[in-house]
């Protein structure tokens, strides 16, 4: 083994102490052995059941605090265990230790899952695929927490509640579950021009992936890398599986979705069973600091890509997925992947819908997870050694011991010292301005990428994003608001708006005046639709 380990890894090895197989004589939680659990204790044959039986009580207590809260997003998921090694040292950009050795073989664990759907939905739905990767490094735990599609519905983070409530099910009768037919979403999409790069995706057959095995995941935001030297460098995170990309198509989606809603995550499951483990290689988008402003878009801004032609993607190293979870709930479900897990030598940049994640993933875990303990859960606990001064709250784990949980303290007593090397420094990035609360005019472009995206699709892949538009927008019941999609795509491409029209009642838009609106013309801006 390249760790000159036993073939076991540090995350494996750390598991195994909490593994717990029901075998032995049947106990209660306090270890007392019980001989009878199918009959309550009762006063007389026939008699009522009695306070006093606490194996009846414990046992059905417990059962009825079994659920936790599914996530607010992403609830539906499946998950595997692996290892990630790069190919060579990349301490040029980075000094996360995981990536500057090409000896290091990293554990990491990887969910994917519908964004949508409920945790009972079904898995080929139309909708966006997390990705998301927990690397446990000995520096500490990585999340890289990505999606199946470079880029997103909207550009800050304040919006998302929006958007979220706009695509999940309808609040008045939770209809329809899981797919993106229905007037809320497309409401949004109308009156937010900034979604329509994404939409151009999700109606694409990338929204339908066959397998987890065949999907590519993407960082999606741009990130910073900093070498030893302090030297920050823009990268975008690409994840591409050996197997290449894999579409179904809507008509097999649909039966699918009725014959075994659980397709995606059964075959991730059995292609794991059978030894067939699936692999990803990383690749990076790489831009210096000093060209930060060289695109026509900004690097900040969520709904762009970096097109491959400007700067390719390097390729990094490769993940093997390689053992299923023992247990769904207790590693799937509580795993809490967070952008805000970082490492030395990973680093944010100010795009507003990251650090709106920054902030939004942690809050919502305290309340899923229930308390400020969650990483000591077995699938959250890092393999790099953890000391501090935080204490006590529900589900603590440790035993503390010495009397002092302060710094700095004189008594002793296990306070922990700072750390003299290795420990997380933030990157000097220079910030001023005034308080401000509007978008800067260099996100102002929504349509330009949408219509590369669609210049970039072969003719039956065109003929599928029409299909897709047609069915979905079809569904919904306000015109007004087909009307306004229609509009919109006008701005994408004349001939998709006209043929999606066609398809959906709708009267076949005049060519757009104005094509690229956002950067060249405010006359089509959210507030002006709004008005109409
Ligand atoms: C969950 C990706 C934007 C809030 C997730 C998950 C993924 C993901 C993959 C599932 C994690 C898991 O498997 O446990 C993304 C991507 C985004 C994005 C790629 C945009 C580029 C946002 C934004 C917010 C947000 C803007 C809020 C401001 C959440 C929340 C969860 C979640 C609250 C549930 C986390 C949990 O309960 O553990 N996201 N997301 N996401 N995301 Fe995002």
């Amino acid at each position: 083994q390249a760790d000159g380990t036993d073939g076991a890894d540090d995350k494996d090895r750390q598991l195994e102490s909490v593994r717990a197989d029901s075998r032995g004589e049947l106990t209660t939680e306090t270890g007392v052995r019980v001989d009878d659990t199918d009959n309550s204790l009762s006063a007389g044959e026939r008699g009522p059941t009695l306070l006093e039986d606490f194996h009846f009580r414990e046992k059905i207590t417990h059962f009825d605090h079994e659920r936790i809260p599914e996530r607010v997003v992403h609830a539906r998921g499946a998950g595997a265990y692996g290892h990630f090694q790069p190919y060579e040292s990349f301490s040029r950009y980075t000094r996360a230790h995981f990536l500057s050795d090409p000896s290091v073989r990293t554990p990491v664990f990887v969910r994917f899952s519908t964004v949508a759907g409920s945790r009972g939905s079904a898995d080929t739905v139309r909708d966006v695929r997390g990705f998301a990767t927990k690397f446990y490094t000995r520096e500490g735990n990585y999340d890289l927490v990505g999606n199946n599609m470079p880029v997103f519905f909207i550009q800050d983070g304040i919006k998302f509640p929006d958007f979220v409530h706009a695509v999940k099910p309808e609040p008045h009768n939770e209809i329809p579950q899981a797919q993106s037919a229905h007037d809320t979403l497309w409401d949004f999409v109308g009156l937010q021009p900034e979604t329509m790069h994404m939409m151009m995706w999700l109606m694409s057959d990338r929204a339908i992936p066959r397998s987890y095995r065949m999907m590519q995941g993407f960082g999606v935001h741009t990130f910073r890398l900093v070498n030893e030297r302090g030297e920050g460098t823009f990268v975008k995170f690409h994840w591409k599986p050996v197997l290449g990309v894999h579409s179904l198509v809507w008509d097999e989606c649909q039966k699918i979705a009725g014959k075994d809603p659980d397709y995606n995550r059964r075959d991730l499951w059995d292609a794991i069973e059978a030894g067939q483990y699936p692999e990803y290689e990383l690749g990076c988008q790489l831009v210096p600091e000093s060209e930060e402003h060289r695109f026509d878009f900004d690097l900040l801004d969520a709904t762009k890509i970096i097109p491959e032609e400007e700067v390719p993607v390097v390729p990094v190293g490769r993940m093997v997925l390689d053992r299923n979870p023992d247990n769904f709930f207790a590693e799937t479900e509580q795993i809490a992947f967070h952008t805000a897990n970082v490492v030395p030598g990973i680093d944010f940049t100010n795009d507003p819908l990251l650090q709106a994640r920054n902030f939004s993933y942690l809050d919502t875990q305290l309340i899923r997870l229930g308390g400020p303990n969650f990483q000591q859960i077995p699938v959250n606990r890092p393999v790099a050694e953890v000391s501090n001064n935080q204490r006590d709250g529900y589900g603590q784990q440790r035993v503390h011991r010495g009397r002092t949980s302060y710094f700095p303290n004189s008594l002793g007593g296990g306070c922990p010292a700072l750390a003299d090397a290795g420990a997380y420094t933030h990157y000097q990035e220079r910030v001023d301005g005034a308080k401000i609360r509007r978008r800067s005019p260099s996100f102002q472009d929504h349509f330009s990428q949408a219509t590369l995206f669609y210049n970039s699709l072969a003719g039956w892949e065109r003929e599928h994003l029409v299909a897709a538009f047609r069915f979905e927008l079809g569904k919904c019941e306000v015109m007004a608001v087909r009307e306004r999609v229609v509009e919109r795509l006008n701005h994408v491409d004349h001939g998709l708006a006209v043929e999606v029209a066609r398809g959906i009642g709708v009267a076949p838009p005049a060519e757009a005046a104005v094509r690229n609106h956002g950067r060249s013309s405010p006359a089509l801006s959210q507030t002006a639709l709004l008005g109409t």
